[in-house]
């Protein structure tokens, strides 16, 4: 991953049926293969399949993660998806996410869980932290800082705060460093400088396609 040039990753979450997930990508698709950076679009797991074979046919600038990978390798785990079941189609699996640890009651052994079996299917982490004290497993590359007033809310945190965040972190390790939490096109350019390399857009403003294509035009 080039840190020079930025990184967007669309959360989807549990929104939008194959069809609209569809119409999302070709919508997006002019403006996604004019970016420089990277995109990494994260659609529900019955999408990704179908995403993938969108995406490879047609050369779109787009790579694929999962919004999240079971904590489990394989197995007798109704409903859980497997990191190594999904390593042909996504090169990326956000792990941590606030949402998954509340809703889910996910815990520091659960997510270094998820971690190592997603990096043992080559699959890279996009680990969210939520402040200061949110632990970090090693070995990992991509770091998002999602503080949980900021996710959902319009209200995001100061430009200031996520600098002072990254540097901090960056003391600790070659990360890449995104911000997430009511990103906007309006907003995305005042992160995404210096110690921040991306952003992590969440359902606020990647579900609208014009309004995900504005930020991706912003930092173009
Ligand atoms: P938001 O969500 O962009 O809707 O605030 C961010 C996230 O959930 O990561």
């Amino acid at each position: 991953m080039n840190r020079n040039l930025p990184l967007i990753v669309a959360n989807l979450k549990a929104n939008k049926s194959w069809d609209e997930v569809s119409t999302w990508i070709d919508d997006v698709v002019q403006a996604a293969q004019k970016f420089k950076g990277t995109i990494i679009f994260c659609p529900s797991y019955p999408f990704l399949n179908s995403s993938f074979q969108k995406i490879s046919q047609n050369g779109i600038n787009l790579k694929l993660g999962s919004q999240d990978i079971s904590r489990f390798e394989q197995g007798a785990y109704t409903g859980e998806v497997a990191a190594s079941q999904i390593a042909d189609l996504v090169q990326f699996a956000i792990i941590g996410h606030s949402e998954r640890r509340q809703n889910f009651k996910e815990d520091q052994k659960i997510l270094e869980a998820k971690v190592k079996n997603a990096q043992n299917a080559k699959i890279e982490p996009i680990f969210c932290v939520q402040d200061e004290n949110t632990s970090i497993p090693k070995s990992l590359s991509i770091i998002a800082y999602e503080p949980v007033f900021a996710i959902g809310t319009n209200n995001p945190d100061s430009p200031e705060n996520v600098q002072d965040f990254g540097k901090r972190l960056k003391a600790n390790g070659t990360y890449t460093i995104l911000y997430g939490g009511s990103v906007s096109a309006g907003n995305v350019k005042t992160y995404v400088k210096e110690h921040i390399h991306g952003v992590l857009v969440g359902a606020t403003n990647s579900l609208d396609p014009q309004k995900f294509i504005g930020i991706i035009s912003s930092l173009n």
